[in-house]
């Protein structure tokens, strides 16, 4: 029998892309996803459990029924903005839901964790790049309850009965590279679907949110890793996990940095349109530069991105907005 491993916030964008790789590694991806934010059409490789992760009782029933041998958990809300907004809903879901999980999962003898973490816990870092020793001081809910999860995971770890793997994403990106999954989120607020669809017509302009960073060019540098290699990263933390590794926090990134208008300009080599632009003010809680020091995830797991470089990551993502390669 196949070994199943329970994928919440399966159905979205990053949990659908792990369930891709999860299974051409060989597992069965149980997605469990409340369709929220999710997709069902994006569940293709495995059954669907429609449900929250704070429905103990439902969730306690999927281990019960497919006993996966680990949880790949994503499910939650990621909206830098949102969350200095609505705290209480990041809270109540990354926080309290994470909680939920973590419980049902110990009482059912779950020993194996593998945990959406992000770069927005390390906050504005005093030093680049960024080292897992980096102090973590988000600087909005959003990244704090991403920490509170680590910390959690870290508690229900210490006795030894479940071990985890935490993973801070940097800025994931990009969409299969065989068409099966596009890029997509509602509303779509991410810097490299924004400058498509400006390029696509879909909207008027892209918002370049401050020209004014001490950085090169003036915009802010991130650090875009494609999620098809994010997904390959799950897959490795999870063999690390089964092979008796201990647990830990990784940087998942390449240690390359692209400003706002590398990505512009990318986006006008790849295509051959322009992308109109406005220049606004700077976007309250915008670091002005995040880079991975990505070399202990090549240690650990013995990852590294081979979907990442721009051109791919560009070239992928514009398939979802219609857009193509310039001839
Ligand atoms: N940007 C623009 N215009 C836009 C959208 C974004 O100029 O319309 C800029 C942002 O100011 C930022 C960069 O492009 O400098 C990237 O912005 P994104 O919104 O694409 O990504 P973020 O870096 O803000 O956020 C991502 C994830 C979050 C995570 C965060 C960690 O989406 O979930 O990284 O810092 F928390």
């Amino acid at each position: 029998m196949m070994t199943s491993v329970l994928v919440t916030g399966g159905a979205g964008f990053i949990g659908s892309h792990a369930c891709k790789a999860l299974s051409r590694a060989g597992y069965r991806p149980i997605a469990y996803d409340s369709l929220e934010t999710g997709h069902r059409d994006a569940v293709l490789w495995g059954p669907l459990v429609v449900g929250d992760i704070a429905d103990r009782a439902l969730l306690g029933a999927a281990i019960a029924t497919h006993r996966p041998v680990a949880i790949m958990h994503f499910a939650a809300y990621a909206y830098v903005g949102e969350s200095v907004r609505e705290p209480a809903r990041y809270y109540r879901n990354n926080v309290g839901g994470t909680l939920a999980l973590l419980e049902t999962a110990a009482s059912h003898g779950v020993e194996h964790i593998v945990f959406s973490s992000s770069c927005a816990t390390y906050g504005v870092p005093d030093a680049m790049p960024i080292l897992e020793t980096t102090p973590q001081r988000p600087i909005n809910p959003y990244g704090r309850t991403k920490l509170i999860g680590e910390v959690m995971l870290r508690d229900f770890c210490s006795s030894g009965a479940m071990r985890h793997v935490a993973l801070r994403y940097f800025n994931a990106a990009g969409a299969d590279p065989e068409g099966a999954l596009a890029e997509r989120h509602d509303p779509e607020t991410h810097l490299i679907p924004r400058a498509l669809m400006a390029a696509a017509g879909a909207i008027p302009a892209l918002e370049i949110f401050g020209g004014d960073y001490p950085t090169p060019d003036g915009t802010c540098i991130r650090d875009y890793i494609h999620v098809s290699d994010l997904a390959d990263a799950h897959v490795a933390a999870l063999d690390y996990l089964l092979a008796g590794g201990s647990s830990t926090a990784l940087n998942i990134g390449t240690g390359t940095g692209h400003s706002v208008r590398d990505i512009l300009s990318g986006i006008e080599a790849l295509t051959g349109r322009a992308v109109p632009s406005i220049l606004h003010p700077r976007r309250a809680g915008d670091p002005p530069m995040l880079v991975a020091d990505p070399r202990r995830a090549r240690e650990i797991l013995g990852f590294s991105p081979r979907h990442s470089d721009l051109g791919t990551i560009l070239a992928t993502a514009a398939r979802s907005f219609g857009l193509r390669r310039a001839a």
